[in-house]
């Protein structure tokens, strides 16, 4: 992994074994992008690259060449106002009223590490050998706005990580209006878009489109970054699949307003740009004062999309979460949510505790319902205190006797939120997002606190920490159940209004920060209503996030498919639940819903005392089965096989770091007779061990169950007699092959 400069052709090259990065500073003193791929090796000067050709009838920068037009050139960051008609990356509003300006080259530094970002998540390094860092500084000279623009190319894996950072050294405000993190402008657009897409209850659904002509975008306004669009966006060629290819993935860090957008312009040239919403962002930059951007990263691989997936999984799991929980495995814990919604009392929890005990669990969760006057969700919200009729001897007493069974114990708490059916809104109605002279609209019953205001942050972490404090609490699921309206914080004058959507995310950052700093065993579980804050910003404080309020097996194949593109198996919440499921009630057996919630943190959303006593042998089989594969299961290197969103089987598979244990889910959602025989390719296996069937007892070279495939294939491939065993509709398995060296 280095970083050059060539001065004599002003060229930068980052690069490592995977990838090449080279831009060089033009004529104007902008930065131009050369080539991003496949690693090339290295020389002086790449700047025909630039492919600078003279068209008729454009607009230029310079008399007498008329061929300078940026409209025509593959800039890095370009701007608004002159030769360029695309989007650009950057925006600043001029007390003159002019939206113009030109940034140009002033210096550079290449620096071994990263550097951090202050209050903001980030990729991180934890020795200066593992990245290098690129600043390039530019600067506008008339408003007197330096850009800093970040560039850190990381020893392992085609990944760039990029930021930006404005300071006013002119002797005016200004606006900033627009201010992406990232910007690449490519050569061609001949990829295949991919988004996740769904909404509440379906989340990350892999969508797919051929880029045309004009913008297409991705993005929120919504105040997280929901569950309607997950900040990533990948850029395949239309050769490239799952095992090979090349491929470009985006994704960015950050929980709030986004925009990822791809244009392509007449030339079928492409712009990426990634960044916060510019339609709900405006930032006043005082002289002296600096914005940085959030990170965005990028990564490219030309080993498809499993081998983008895994580079992701790894940097997420390893430099993007942190701390205590970052590298161990999850307890596998019951959450009553499903099980009592805000029907319970103590009794009635610790009867659902125990039998969890007695299945294996190792952490119980109290979820919404056990604080203030909260028996709906109309009231409560706000007031983190236990309701003395559910817990007569509050927090403390429950959590104790959770301990006491031997399990950990765990606590939702909704913190951005309150009713208006609560004391701390009684107290403070002044606290909340809301328009002056405008109504102010509610999202289940519960209205959003001002966390851009640091008094209303520290009023919640009062809270909080006091029951940590309190309390013997092991985990915490912090929930977000509304996106945002009304955006207007009464504590900032009119022209930072522009400022609420960003200062609200950097409020939650730093809420998470003291939590988590203070209580760094506490193992923190986000989520939003499910999957609507499902982020990598959110990763770095909670190295886990409940994927989806749909617990159905079935529906979960394609979530948490469409989730595993970008995000760690790590990372999944994924707990069996009742059947009929409680959101489609479809009724599945219960080793598929296992099954499929093998592939994540592992969990019951349901009261195992009303499982047959078979069932909960099987719940009992099930638990000792996670806690033996759990460490492959989580952090081994996950393959997506076979896709849900292309057939009636899905397929994936996992496999440790010694490549001695690979557990393969095979799953089928509607049976049928006479059926097809099926195979399914496996991947990441040595090819010369042999692996045993532990399923069946065959034993398999590697090379033989990745070329020739594991049959699976079952009786209804033929006629069913006897005493075969009968498959139903939503049928799965889990092979597990324990290979050797022979
Ligand atoms: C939404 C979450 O996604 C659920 O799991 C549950 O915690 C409810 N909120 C509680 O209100």
């Amino acid at each position: 992994m280095n970083i050059l400069y060539h001065e004599r052709s002003r060229t930068f090259h980052l690069y490592n074994d995977s990838v090449s990065y080279i831009m060089m500073i033009m004529k104007n003193g902008h930065l131009g992008q050369l080539y991003y791929g496949k690693h090339i090796r290295d020389k002086e000067d790449f700047s025909y690259l630039l492919e600078i050709c003279e068209r008729p009838m454009t607009s230029c920068v310079y008399e007498n060449d008329g061929a300078f037009s940026l409209e025509h050139i593959r800039q890095e960051y370009p701007v608004f106002g002159t030769t360029d008609y695309r989007q650009p990356a950057v925006e600043v509003r001029q007390e003159n009223g002019s939206r113009i300006s030109d940034f140009t080259y002033q210096g550079h530094e290449i620096t071994k590490g990263k550097p951090k970002l202050t209050g903001l998540p980030a990729t991180y390094t934890e020795s200066e050998e593992e990245a290098k860092t690129l600043t390039v500084t530019l600067k506008d000279e008339v408003t007197g706005i330096r850009a800093e623009l970040f560039y850190t190319i990381f020893e392992q894996g085609g990944i760039l990580a990029r930021s930006v950072r404005l300071c006013n050294e002119g002797e005016r405000p200004v606006r900033l209006t627009r201010v992406m993190s990232l910007s690449l402008d490519l050569p061609d657009c001949d990829y295949e878009w991919q988004q996740l897409s769904g909404c509440w209850a379906r989340e990350c659904h892999v969508r797919k489109r051929n880029l045309e002509q004009g913008i297409q975008s991705i993005g929120s306004m919504r105040g997280n970054s929901s569950h309607e669009q997950n900040p990533f966006l990948v850029l395949k060629r239309r050769n490239a699949d799952e095992r090979q290819g090349e491929v470009l993935g985006f994704s960015f860090i950050y929980s709030g307003n986004y925009r990822i957008q791809a244009e392509v312009d007449a030339h079928r040239t492409l712009r990426v740009l990634a960044g916060i919403d510019p339609e709900t962002f405006e930032w006043k930059l005082n002289c002296g004062d600096s914005f940085q951007t959030p990170e965005a990263v990028m990564v490219y691989t030309d080993k498809g999309l499993n081998h983008m997936s895994q580079t992701f999984h790894k940097l997420y799991q390893k430099r993007l979460a942190r701390g205590y929980w970052r590298d161990k495995t999850r307890p596998i814990l019951n959450n009553n949510w499903e099980a009592t919604y805000f029907d319970f009392t103590e009794e009635r929890l610790v009867e659902i505790a125990k039998k969890a005990k007695e299945c294996g669990v190792e952490l119980f969760v109290l979820d919404d319902g056990w604080f203030g006057a909260r028996s709906s969700d109309k009231a409560g919200l706000g007031d983190w205190v236990a309701n003395p009729e559910r817990l007569p001897g509050g927090v403390a007493q429950i959590a104790e006797k959770i301990e006491d069974m031997g399990m950990k114990f765990g606590l939702w708490f909704e913190p951005e939120m309150v009713n208006k059916d609560s004391d701390f809104y009684r107290k403070h109605p002044d606290w909340i997002l809301s328009a002056p002279g405008r109504q102010t609209s509610h999202g289940r019953n519960q209205y959003v606190l001002d966390f851009s205001r640091k008094e209303v942050v520290d009023a919640v972490y009062v809270q909080i920490s006091r029951i940590l404090r309190e309390a013997k609490i092991s985990y915490i699921k912090w929930d977000m159940n509304r996106s945002i309206t009304e955006c207007y914080s009464k504590a900032l004058p009119a022209d930072r209004q522009g400022e609420v959507y960003h200062r609200y995310i950097l409020g939650v950052y730093d809420l998470y920060e003291r939590l988590t700093s203070e209580f760094p065993e506490i193992l923190f579980e986000s989520c939003a209503s499910g999957g609507g804050r499902f982020d990598p910003g959110m990763l770095y404080y909670a190295p886990q996030a409940w994927t989806s309020d749909d617990s159905d097996a079935v529906e979960r194949l394609k979530i948490q498919y469409g989730t595993s593109m970008c995000y760690p198996v790590s990372s999944m919440g994924t707990h069996v639940s009742v059947a009929p499921n409680h959101q489609v009630f479809r009724d599945t057996p219960l080793h598929t819903r296992a099954n499929v919630a093998y592939f994540g943190t592992f969990g019951y959303e349901l009261d195992l005392n009303k499982l047959t006593e078979e069932e909960q042998k099987e719940v009992k089989e099930q638990i000792a089965f996670m806690k033996k594969y759990r460490e492959v299961l989580q952090f081994g290197t996950f393959y997506r096989l076979k896709s849900p969103f292309e057939g009636n089987e899905t397929a994936w598979m996992v496999v440790s770091e010694d490549k001695k244990t690979a557990l393969v889910g095979w799953y089928r959602v509607l049976n049928c007779v006479n059926g097809s025989y099926t195979r399914v390719r496996l991947e990441g296996l040595n090819p010369e061990y042999q692996y045993r069937n532990v399923n069946t007892g065959i034993r398999h070279y590697g090379d033989e169950l990745m070329h020739a495939g594991l049959i699976t294939s079952d009786e209804t491939a033929g006629q069913v007699s006897g005493d075969a065993h009968h498959c139903t509709d939503f049928e799965s398995r889990i092979y597990v092959l324990e290979g050797e060296e022979v």
